[in-house]
């Protein structure tokens, strides 16, 4: 038998991958890449951000503001602990609905040691009141300051230390311009290939301290939706499933009836995806339909829909956008078993 860590894993269903809070639990941490060579895939994005972390390094000068954007669990948080750790500084995080006041950003930007790495996760939902503080942070670094209130309320310059801010958001078109001008360098994540999610599943069994066969890595690789965080979800279900009746070994089998009880298909897709698709054409015979009348029959939030779901459904070439709105491809009516109308798709 296999010695493993006794974890107290929340018993998330996966087809709920859609919490971002759970983000710093434990276990997220301890499979949380810490450096460059640690973090799969992304190259493009990794070399780049290598030179420009390089140059700073040598010119002893802090990053560039830097802002990572791309669907939930690709691994934004996790690039903003790397670079911290690669930088070799300290790394604060907060996210936008967190600082309620302009009060809380300064409190938390005069606190700063020179060089640090500011994390503001869902940078898109910032209040304005706070927006406002950040962008003289972010390009004087210093903060004006309203003292009082009324016609006696002064204002206080207060200078900050050069700090790096690196902003992370699952919704790029909800930055107002402003913010996204002062950012150095934009980077979007993209969806990880099979070859990149087995080694991320590779890398967290061992971890784990779980055993995967190769076989079973490959058929959930293929079944986490391109996702890191949905890959290590499953895993981490696999494990238990082995844990019970299989002797603690994850094979094929396991992984099959595993993902089978979790209602979770060869694509990737869980119940939250099909819903939509299916809600999409026998509703909607299709489309194409409004992003907030889609919203609004599924009951899921526009938001949800447009940054959670769709992004790989249309990486899938299930969905797609147009002008007059979302439209299930003739591949999402084959994948749902549905027939084609005779007189073709009203596209
Ligand atoms: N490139 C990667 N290599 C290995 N594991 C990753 C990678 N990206 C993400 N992960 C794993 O997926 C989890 C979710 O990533 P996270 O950075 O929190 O996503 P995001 O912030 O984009 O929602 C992390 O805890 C980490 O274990
Ligand atoms: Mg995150």
């Amino acid at each position: 038998m296999i010695e493993r860590q006794k974890n107290s894993a929340k018993q998330k269903s996966p087809v709920e991958p859609r919490a971002t809070s759970d983000e710093f639990s434990k276990l997220d941490a301890t499979l949380r890449p810490q450096t460059f060579d640690e973090y799969i895939g992304q190259k493009a994005l990794k070399k780049n951000l290598k030179v420009f972390l390089a140059a700073a390094k040598q010119r002893g000068e802090a990053l560039e503001h830097t802002l990572f954007y791309g669907p939930p669990g690709l691994g934004k948080t996790t690039l903003a602990t790397v670079l911290a750790n690669e930088l070799g500084v300290n790394l604060r995080i907060t996210s936008g609905p967190a600082l309620e006041k302009a009060g809380d950003l300064a409190a938390i930007l005069t606190n700063l040691q020179p060089n640090d790495l500011l994390f503001i996760d869902e940078i898109h939902r910032l209040r304005t009141v706070v927006e406002e503080v950040l962008y003289s942070a972010m390009e004087d670094f210093a903060i004006d300051l309203v003292l009082g209130k009324g016609p006696s309320a002064k204002t206080m310059r207060l200078e900050v230390p050069r700090f790096t801010l690196v902003g992370a958001t699952t919704k790029f078109s909800g930055l107002s311009a402003p913010l996204r001008d002062r950012f150095g360098s934009v980077f979007r994540l993209d969806f990880y290939d099979n070859a990149e999610i087995e080694k991320i599943l590779a890398r967290s069994a061992k971890i784990l301290k779980v055993e995967i066969e190769p076989a079973a890595c490959q058929k959930l690789a293929g079944c986490a939706r391109a996702t890191p965080r949905i890959a290590n979800r499953l895993l981490r279900r696999m494990r238990d499933f082995a844990d019970i009746n299989h002797a603690g070994v994850i094979h094929s089998a396991v992984v099959e009836q595993g993902l089978r009880d979790l209602g979770v298909d060869a694509q990737g897709l869980d119940a939250h995806d099909r819903r939509i698709l299916e809600i999409l054409i026998r509703k909607f015979a299709g489309g194409p339909v409004g992003l907030s009348t889609l919203a609004a029959a599924a009951s899921e939030e526009a938001d949800t829909i447009e940054t959670v779901i769709e992004p790989f459904l249309l990486q899938l070439g299930l969905l797609a956008r147009t002008p007059r709105g979302r439209v299930a491809t003739p591949a999402a009516w084959q994948f749902l078993g549905i027939d084609l109308p005779k007189d073709g798709l009203g596209i």
